[in-house]
């Protein structure tokens, strides 16, 4: 079934089940590898992406589901929070393996854009559901404050 979608401010169309996790379309049918297979059942955050700005899970989300919803992946993260996320991250020597940061990432920049001056508690739940295997709990949650207004 071909399916429209409006995925880093462009539109595609997509050859899929409209069960198919979203996950699988954005990185096999677009080629969009950013966004990362972890679990496949909602309980790591490696493949969070937006749609119109909120951070959802792309391995829990039908693709068939997504509608007119206007997804960002991490190739296309901007914008002021954005590039606030992407420097504190930097400045911070966040990463260790890297493989868990995309959905890290995309998941701040969704906290951010919908608290843009969290508390420590507030990073610290916001951001709860994103496992990182390498443990850098404590530099995300600090890149996540630095990056706050
Ligand atoms: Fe989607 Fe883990 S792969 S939450």
């Amino acid at each position: 079934m071909s399916i429209k979608l409006s995925i880093n401010f462009s539109n595609v169309t997509v050859d899929a089940d409209p069960d198919m996790p979203l996950l699988w379309a954005i990185r096999d049918k677009l080629g969009l590898t950013g966004t990362k297979f972890g679990c496949g059942v909602g309980a790591c955050g490696a493949c969070t992406v937006h749609i119109d700005g909120v951070a959802v899970r792309s391995c829990q989300t039908p693709v068939g589901d997504v509608g007119d919803g206007k997804i960002t992946t991490i190739e296309a993260v901007s914008g002021k929070t954005g590039a606030a996320v992407q420097q504190a991250w930097a400045e911070m020597d966040v990463v260790q393996c890297g493989y868990c940061q995309s959905g890290q990432i995309m998941q701040a920049v969704g906290l951010l854009t919908e608290n843009p001056r969290p508390t420590a508690q507030e990073i610290e739940d916001g951001m709860w559901g994103n496992v990182c295997r390498c443990a850098t709990y404590q530099r995300i949650r600090a890149a996540v404050a630095r990056a706050s207004d």
